[in-house]
């Protein structure tokens, strides 16, 4: 005779991802990739970070949220963390804020390393430009589970979300994610067919802290 038990699979220490769409941002787009652009030429050498220079992939100065060429962008990454604040249950004394904002353009053939973003909190992309098969953006496991025995799963099935040891997204114009800071995550290589500018995988990352609002 079978034993009557009650049985509850509980779940605890979800990792987080807030995806926001824009549904018309081919204005805001323009406006972005042109002053992306003018800020290359400005600096065409960049700076060095999950980026691979070498293969042509530009990453830009950290600090593109103090200039109000990025006004509407900035505006808008605030009015996502407002609701991200208040789907966590923030405290209202503070307002998640951008520290450091940067742009990344990979070419074809340029992809980014697996990386985290050390001193913050959140941490976000927008996407600028993103042409067919330009690299998906792959969040990897964080917990040491990965470093233990594997489970085996069903063949030929596909497993529950909860058992992933990866997720990956599509980069679409128009799309932001925020993820946690500490979340490892890299680029596949750009395989776009595209020519000339067009082939670009044009983006805009950002970390996030928790700030005092002013009295
Ligand atoms: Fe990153």
């Amino acid at each position: 005779m079978e034993q009557d038990f009650s049985f509850v699979r509980r779940m605890y220490f979800p990792t987080m991802v807030f995806q926001v769409e824009v549904p018309d941002p081919t204005e805001l787009n323009n406006k972005l990739l042109s002053n992306i652009y003018s800020e290359r030429e400005r600096d065409q050498k960049g700076i060095s970070r999950s980026n691979i220079p070498e293969l042509g992939g530009w990453h830009s100065h950290n600090d593109l949220h103090k200039s109000n060429d990025y006004a509407d962008l900035v505006n808008l990454i605030s009015q996502a963390t407002g609701k991200m604040s208040d789907n966590l249950g923030y405290a209202d004394s503070h307002h998640v804020r951008i520290g450091t904002m940067w742009s990344i353009i990979n070419p074809p053939g340029s992809a980014n390393r697996a990386h985290v973003h050390p001193g913050c909190l959140w941490s976000g992309v927008y996407y600028i430009q993103a042409p067919e098969k330009c690299g998906q953006i792959e969040f990897i496991e964080p917990r040491t589970v990965h470093l233990m025995n594997q489970a085996k799963f069903q063949p030929n099935k596909k497993r529950n979300k909860e058992n992933w040891t990866k997720v990956r997204f599509t980069p679409k114009a128009g799309r932001m994610l925020i993820f946690p800071s500490w979340l490892y995550h890299a680029v596949d290589p750009n395989l776009t067919t595209e020519k000339g500018d067009a082939a670009n995988r044009v983006i805009i990352s950002f970390n996030l802290n928790q700030v005092k609002k002013p009295k």
